[in-house]
């Protein structure tokens, strides 16, 4: 009886009902239940099955401006999913107080998280970057205090001195004088790896050699977190088959990985076999040398840390400071650019840090700063901590909830949910930076001639609460004598034209990179003979004269 209803059922469908109108009602309730969702949600547009993967497909070329409006229009946080099976769901969010709640607060229960761990599993293994609980904890007491010692910071500036001297403006010398233009976004990225490698292996992979060569560890290391990044674009059920049959970018990943940990594995062994000869009169203090040394007793034996907790430990260091500064300096180098009255400035501060100097006897084209002379660069620092809060090198970071939870906002939030918190957002939001926000202006970090810090919650470009980043100090080192040790010796211009956008990665790089052209600048003080000496001087006096004018014309309009 029961087969016989449908049998009929399934007979009258097939007679009455075409596959048109199975297509009509499946696009109206489509239709129904999106145009529902635009007006019952402030939030970006979430599409049935895909969820927010389309919206975001198309505002690709502008996602962080994109993201900005809708956070604007949300009021500060929304929710959003990704693909249906795809296990990625959560909110966004750029309210301060949501922040530190998340990374202070109940900072146990929002940690990086297994969703993180998966995918950088294969490259950082148990490193600090990948790392929760216990063993971040132990990490991080470890590099904390290694990197604030005495012998690693003074190592640390060595190699940055001499990395800057030795390669860098030898290297901005050439182009000067060919007149080339060049990426200035790809040179400083092969002065950070060399200068991280440096300071976490104190191996030196020579990326920023005069001629530019390809280093296989460094194009392996770029590949292996390119091809890890992919994890985090498609669902699990994706590049999880992938890895297993070893295809794309999985077959990639695993190919890259293996350079990297073979250089690594290479590395940590010849390091212990070269300090076990030498014991404590190793002079040695990059950070690897110093934690291995941590692990020698008296007699000169190994027994507190393994070859991969070592290797682990410098990888992240590696990913860690690797890309950061160098696309907070291309940022600086291009706000510089459009604005030259914030150059003048820097050109001043550093004179005045230089003090009068003879040019008979001293030739400045060969000077390097000091520390305490970098220290006193504070409008210096100012525009570089106002260049990064405009483009800060990670853009947008997350952590994963472990339990139910309510944000400060009233925002609920589920287990096993993600929250993105959009830096890059943060700093274009008038109720937290004020109705000049959108403007580049070091003035804000500065207060009766002192640098003025801010709440870590209202500005996470360096991370906050305990895992706030090691690096900062180095970090601010590095930029500073970059910065200054370029701007005192040449004009870099922009090439006309020169498309600069963001890239839609985890860091923020410069799509296009930066195309520039270096002149050297009238201060920066070549020894010349007599003549021209004198008169370069007469140039430099009108330069100067000049700038003054300027700045002045400028500061009358900007407070007018
Ligand atoms: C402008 C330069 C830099 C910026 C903007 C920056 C920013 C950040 C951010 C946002 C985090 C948190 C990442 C996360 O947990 O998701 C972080 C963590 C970290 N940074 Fe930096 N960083 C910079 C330079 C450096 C440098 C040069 C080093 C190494 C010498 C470094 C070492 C670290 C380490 C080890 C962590 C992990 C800390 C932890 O998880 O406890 N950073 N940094």
């Amino acid at each position: 009886m029961v087969g016989r209803i449908v049998i009929s059922a399934v007979d009258w469908v097939v007679h009455h009902i075409w596959f048109s109108d199975i297509a009509v009602a499946l696009s109206s309730i489509f239709i129904f239940s999106s145009i529902l969702h635009r007006l019952t949600n402030k939030g970006p547009m979430l599409w049935p099955v895909m969820g927010i993967i389309p919206t975001v497909f198309f505002h690709m070329n502008d996602i962080y401006n994109w993201g900005t409006r809708v956070l604007i229009r949300a009021g500060g946080t929304f929710y959003y999913r990704g693909m249906w099976m795809g296990g990625s769901y959560g909110i966004m969010t750029i309210d301060p107080a949501n922040i530190e709640y998340m990374l202070k607060t109940r900072f146990k229960n929002f940690p990086k998280g297994n969703y993180y761990r998966e995918r950088f599993n294969d490259l950082l293994g148990g490193g600090i970057f990948n790392a929760d609980d216990e063993s971040w904890k132990e990490q991080r007491r470890l590099a904390t205090f290694e990197m604030h010692s005495g012998p690693f910071v003074a190592h640390s500036f060595q190699t940055i001195q001499g990395l800057v001297h030795q390669k860098l403006l030898k290297l901005i010398e050439k182009l000067a004088k060919s007149g080339d233009c060049i990426d200035l976004q790809e040179v400083l990225l092969r002065f950070t790896f060399d200068n991280i490698c440096t300071a976490a292996f104190g191996v030196d992979p020579g990326c920023l050699a005069l001629d530019l060569p390809e280093v296989p560890f460094a194009k392996a290391f770029e590949e292996a977190t390119e091809s890890t990044l992919f994890r985090f674009i498609v669902p699990p059920f994706v590049w999880k088959p992938m890895r297993f049959f070893r295809v794309g970018t999985e077959k990639r990943l695993k190919e890259a990985v293996r350079i990297v940990h073979d250089f690594a594995e290479k590395t940590v062994t010849e390091r212990r076999i070269e300090l076990s000869k030498a014991g404590s009169s190793t002079n040695r203090c990059d950070l690897l040398s110093r934690i291995v040394a941590i692990g020698y007793s008296e007699q000169g034996k190994n027994n507190n840390f393994s070859d991969k907790f070592l290797k682990d430990f410098c990888i992240s260091f590696i990913l860690a400071g690797r890309d950061t500064s160098s696309v907070a300096l291309a940022w600086f180098f291009w706000l510089i650019h459009k604005n030259p009255d914030v150059e003048s400035r820097i050109l001043s501060e550093i004179k005045e840090v230089l003090g009068p100097y003879d040019s008979n006897k001293e030739d400045l084209s060969q000077r390097a700063f000091t520390v305490e002379e970098l220290k006193k660069m504070v409008y210096l620092q100012a525009a570089l901590t106002e260049s990064l809060r405009l483009y800060p090198s990670v853009p947008i970071d997350f952590k994963e909830v472990m339990e139910d939870d309510v944000f400060p906002d009233g925002t609920p939030i589920k287990r096993g949910a993600r929250v993105l918190y959009s830096i890059f957002s943060m700093a274009r939001i008038e109720s937290i930076w004020g109705k000049d926000c959108m403007e580049f202006k070091p003035e804000r970090w500065i207060k009766d001639g002192e640098l003025v810090s801010e709440n870590q919650f209202k500005y996470p470009v360096f991370n906050a609460g305990p895992r706030l980043c090691i690096g900062k100090k180095f970090a601010y080192m590095q930029m500073k004598m970059v910065a200054a040790s370029i701007l005192m010796r040449y004009s870099v211009k922009v090439v006309e034209g020169h498309n600069v956008i963001p890239k839609m990665t985890t860091t923020l790089y410069m799509k296009n990179g930066l195309l520039v052209t270096f002149k050297p600048s009238c201060s920066s003080g070549r020894k010349t003979n007599g003549r021209t000496s004198s008169f370069a001087l007469v140039l430099y006096n009108i330069y100067e004269l000049m700038n003054f004018t300027h700045q002045v014309c400028t500061y009358n309009v900007k407070f007018n």
